[in-house]
């Protein structure tokens, strides 16, 4: 088997992981998770000004000992700080935060419609261009806000960073970021465990030997361009998750897992900043 370092997906000269590691929550032993995951194989970690974890994170990529050019660190800029000054000097306390020169991917995290989109796009591609970031992009952006994003920004963006999951149909948006050659980054892959005890998911993982978290990840990243971000406290289910690469889905599991999505649970919507989802066709 290919080592999981070798699995990226490219995207405007990016070349990203398709598993990374989420770090939303560490509440224990956070620095020596993070080392721990580096050291298992992830080479992708996921954090956010908002999460509180970079200092964290900084010190476990500090302790994994890992050469920087060899991981890809996301973080993201609250809605908070949509206005450009406010923008670049949260980049810049992520870099601090982080002990890190720069990021690999540096996101818009939630759309802030109080600001003109080309002044918050303006201010993310300025911060790659001023070397902060080598890529950018967007997270929890609708279909009409992406579009928008796209056309006003004046350097590519890579992904846009979103819930989905198999029990959340996402079809719109996939052929979306597919027309701009981006990527979906899904977060909540496994549905916050909601997926886990799912008898479909279930038959499925016993067929191939593998549990329920690792088949719904294979699922996500069977699909072209879709990269996943599990969040995992236990170090079983760290290695867990990133041992996905040994085997495949056929079309017809491929196809049963997808009728899951008509139960559309969404799990990540803040009322303070979520916007007004996009509706997905149920069949
Ligand atoms: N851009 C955004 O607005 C946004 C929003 C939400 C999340 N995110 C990112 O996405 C990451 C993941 O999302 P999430 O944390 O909300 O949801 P998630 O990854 O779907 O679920 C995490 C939960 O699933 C459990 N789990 C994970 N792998 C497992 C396995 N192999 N076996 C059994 N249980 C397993 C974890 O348990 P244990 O902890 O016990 O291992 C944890 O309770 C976050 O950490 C963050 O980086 C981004």
């Amino acid at each position: 088997m290919q080592s999981p370092k070798a699995f990226t997906l490219a995207a405007h000269g990016a070349k990203m992981p398709v598993i990374g590691f989420g770090t939303m929550e560490l509440p224990q032993r956070p620095a020596e998770l993070v080392a721990y995951a580096i050291k298992c194989g992830y080479r992708l970690i996921d954090t956010a000004r908002k999460y509180g974890t970079e200092e964290r994170v900084g010190e476990g990529i500090r302790a994994s000992g890992i050469a920087r050019d060899e991981l890809w660190v996301t973080t993201k800029v609250t809605e908070l700080d949509a206005r450009e000054a406010d923008f670049l000097r949260s980049a810049e306390t992520s870099l601090k935060a982080l002990g890190l020169d720069y990021v690999d991917l540096l996101l818009v995290h939630w759309p802030q419609p109080k600001v003109p989109f080309a002044e918050t796009l303006g201010a993310l591609a300025k911060a790659k261009r001023s070397g902060l970031t080598r890529h950018i992009g967007v997270s929890n952006f609708t279909l009409a806000m992406l579009e928008e994003a796209v056309h006003v920004c004046p350097e590519p963006l890579v992904t846009n960073q979103i819930e989905y999951h198999a029990y959340l149909p996402q079809d719109r948006m996939i052929a979306a970021l597919r027309r701009h050659g981006m990527i979906l980054t899904a977060y909540c892959p496994v549905a916050r465990g909601k997926l886990l005890d799912d008898p479909i998911v279930g038959e499925i993982a016993k067929a191939h030997g593998k549990t329920h978290a690792q088949i719904c990840l294979r699922w996500l990243i069977q699909q072209p361009m879709v990269a996943a971000v599990p969040r995992a406290l236990e170090e079983a289910h760290i290695v867990e998750n990133l041992d996905v690469f040994d085997f495949s889905l056929n079309d017809e599991e491929m196809r049963r897992i997808s009728t899951l999505r008509s139960r559309n649970i969404r799990i990540a919507d803040p009322p303070e900043r979520a916007p007004k989802w996009d509706v997905e066709t149920i069949a």
